[in-house]
């Protein structure tokens, strides 16, 4: 590892925690407004979101669900967690092999094939479910010095920028299953979550 991804790394370990909403909270179904200024506070909610993310853990996060009605999301699909007993004999984890895409005002412009995959959602915890997406998508979008760029993505990262920007648009995953299929998560998953 060379000095420089040491010091993106060690910048991914801090931050502020952000409180993750989950369902059936009402901001997770409100569509999100564009980012119109790419400032400072920006950047420092897009930390946060990236803290967040990576303590959770998960490998997809967008702003309606730390309680910001904005189109953001942040995702990364590589990076590992090691849990790990530190100095004190406490149990610690230790990351690595960052990797972290922000998304910002994405449009999704081209999309081809279907894949199954699957998902979870840290707004939905444990609740796993194969969904239908597209298997490959060219997605256009901001990043957060407001510059205009291009992604091509197939498999893991397509099917995540797919879920993420649904986020976006007010949609959770378990919305793409079968009525049928709906019901009996919705019903598991509400139920588990009166017991906590
Ligand atoms: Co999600």
């Amino acid at each position: 590892m060379n000095l420089e991804s040491e010091k993106i790394d060690s910048h991914h370990l801090n931050g502020s925690l952000l409180k993750i909403y989950t369902y059936p909270a009402k901001i997770l179904k409100k569509k999100a407004i564009p980012v119109k200024t790419f400032d400072d506070d920006l950047r420092t909610f897009i930390k946060d979101m990236l803290f967040t993310m990576y303590q959770a853990p998960g490998i997809g996060l967008a702003a309606p669900q730390v309680g910001r009605s904005e189109r953001i999301f942040v995702i990364d699909i590589d990076y590992e967690r090691e849990k790990i007993i530190d100095e004190d004999g406490k149990e610690a984890f230790k990351f690595h092999s960052f990797n972290p895409h922000v998304f910002i005002n994405p449009k999704i412009t081209k999309h081809d094939g279907e894949i199954l995959y699957e998902e979870g959602c840290l707004s939905v915890p444990g609740v796993y479910e194969e969904v239908k997406r597209f298997e490959n998508i060219t997605v256009e979008y901001h990043d957060q010095w407001g510059e205009l760029k291009t992604l091509t993505a197939d498999s893991t990262l397509s099917v995540c920028i797919q879920h993420e920007n649904d986020h976006l648009n007010g949609v959770l995953f378990i919305e793409k299953l079968s009525l049928i299929k709906r019901q009996l998560v919705t019903k598991k998953y509400l139920k588990n979550k009166d017991k906590k």
